[in-house]
């Protein structure tokens, strides 16, 4: 660790994963509920496993994103970070507005206040002052970060980090518009939640994956900075009027179809080329990084995250064929892939690769982290293909033939017993990657091997 105040991230680090464990077993719940839909019904509904599932993701891939940029940041601008104790009480303030979520859900407190009570839009539950927690904590954490990064050096992958978490921070603010009216609630709530996963949540994606290509391969920085650029242009000229795919069934005017369509099918290529990018570096690169673990998750990250957002994204976006499958399981067969290839293990690389230098050592337990890739990796793969298979027949039954909803879920349960499957091996890989981070080796051999000076 060349800079002290990197060690804010890993505290981040370590809430993200305790988050992350969370996350995937209250999955494995509401998939359990599937296959048998009363367990805990009484206690614990499947609305608010639900809930509390998708929100854990996003609080903990957020938690990563801040981590990441504490760990990045003093290394490329060349500065402690500004203000460590503003970085520990923004960690405070996110942790106490997620136990707030966890507790006013489980319990239902303050039914119906505007204030305190529960909000009911998918992914933006959190009641108001948990709303307001989370701008006040992004903030504290843009202030600390510009701080940084204007007092130090600039560089590429430090501007489009900050551009990407400056975005990522105003347009959260939409969550704080609600309209009366659907269509309206629709139109802006999709500001959020596709402009920030195919917006600005790629830029992050592309400036830590810059950062971790530079620091494995040790391909010059100019080469590094010219790809991601291209990666970012691409990403924003096709993923902003991209939005139109979620326009078309929600009494938005006509256009939206061929617009949505067209740019939509376009956000294949800042996927494709962040795969080409990885695979280009590592085969160019001159070094051989003992972190071979953290390279690996790099390079699955950029594939899958083709696979699920690319390929699985394109299957449903032109509006002819989302006439039929807008809402079945195709969209979470999507949904978990692009999460898990783009988002999820951008972090577990990050995580991989930073860990054994926060904590002064060689990379350690390589080969446990290995495994947990593969079993996560194939886990997530086949639940993609299960619930793609199940979503496929469920269109035809449902919107070609016609039957009602509960009876098509009924010839369904197959498929969902094979997705609890691999939802079992998902949360075993996420165990065992959570052990092999965290479990120490015991003796420290050659301190700070693992951040081999960068060959710039
Ligand atoms: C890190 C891995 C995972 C990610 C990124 C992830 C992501 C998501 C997302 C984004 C949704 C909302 C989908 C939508 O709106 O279409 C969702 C729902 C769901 N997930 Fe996961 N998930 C993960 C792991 C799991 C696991 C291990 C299971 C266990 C079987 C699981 C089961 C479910 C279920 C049952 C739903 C609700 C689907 C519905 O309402 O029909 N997930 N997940
Ligand atoms: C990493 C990037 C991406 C992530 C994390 C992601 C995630 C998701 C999720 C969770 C949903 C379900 C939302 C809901 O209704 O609750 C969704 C819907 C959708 N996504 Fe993506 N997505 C990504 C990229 C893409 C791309 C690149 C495309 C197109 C090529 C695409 C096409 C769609 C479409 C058409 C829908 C609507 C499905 C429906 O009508 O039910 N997505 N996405
Ligand atoms: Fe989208």
């Amino acid at each position: 660790m060349k800079y002290e105040s990197q060690k804010i991230a890993f505290a981040y680090f370590v809430v993200a994963m305790v988050l992350f464990l969370v996350q995937v077993s209250g999955g494995l719940l509401a998939g359990w509920i599937y296959v048998s839909p009363n367990t805990l019904s009484e206690v614990l509904p499947f609305n608010v496993v639900r809930m509390l599932h998708t929100n854990a993701l996003i609080v903990w891939l957020l938690l990563g994103f801040f981590g990441a940029a504490y760990f990045i940041v003093p290394e490329e601008a060349e500065r402690e970070i500004h203000s460590p104790k503003l970085a520990y009480l923004q960690l405070a303030i996110l942790v106490l507005g997620t136990a707030g979520v966890v507790v006013t859900y489980v319990f239902d407190l303050f039914h119906g206040n505007f204030l305190l009570g529960k909000e009911g839009r998918e992914f933006l539950e959190q009641p108001l002052w948990v709303k307001v927690g989370i701008v006040v904590a992004a903030l504290i954490f843009l202030y600390n970060i510009s701080m940084t990064v204007l007092a130090g050096r600039k560089t590429a992958i430090t501007n489009v980090l900050l551009i990407g978490l400056w975005g990522i921070a105003l347009l959260f603010l939409f969550a704080f518009y609600n309209p009366a009216n659907l269509g309206l609630d629709k139109l802006f709530w999709w500001y959020v939640v596709h402009l920030w996963v195919e917006g600005v949540w790629e830029l992050v994606m592309a400036s830590i994956l810059a950062y971790l290509m530079l620091k494995l391969t040790g391909v010059d920085r100019e080469v590094v900075e010219k790809w991601m650029y291209v990666i970012v242009g691409t990403a924003l000229f096709s993923g902003i009027l991209g939005t139109g795919h979620h326009y078309y069934w929600i009494s938005a005017p006509g256009y939206w179809q061929w617009i949505g369509s067209i740019f939509s099918s376009l956000e294949i290529v800042p996927f494709f080329l962040m795969m080409v990018f990885s695979f280009v570096m590592v085969w160019k690169g001159r070094r051989e990084h003992p972190n071979k673990a953290a390279l690996l998750w790099s390079l699955g990250t950029t594939t899958l995250a083709f696979f699920g957002a690319g390929v699985w994204g394109f299957l449903h976006t032109l509006h002819g064929v989302n006439y039929y499958t807008h809402g079945t399981q195709i969209t979470a067969a999507h949904g978990h892939l692009a999460f898990f290839g783009a988002y999820v293990s951008l972090n577990l690389a990050i995580f991989t690769y930073a860990f054994p230098i926060l904590r002064n050592r060689d990379p350690y337990n390589q080969v446990l982290n290995m495994v947990s890739f593969w079993l996560m990796s194939g886990g997530m793969a086949f639940m993609t293909f299960v619930l793609t298979f199940a979503g496929t027949v469920q269109t035809h039954l449902q919107r070609v033939l016609g039957q009602s909803y509960m009876e098509v879920q009924d010839q369904l349960a197959l498929f969902y017993y094979m997705r609890f499957g691999a939802g079992v091996a998902v949360v075993l890989g996420a165990l065992l990657f959570v052990y092999s981070i965290l479990v120490p080796r015991r003796e420290v051999i050659e301190p700070g091997r693992a951040e081999l000076a960068p060959a710039e």
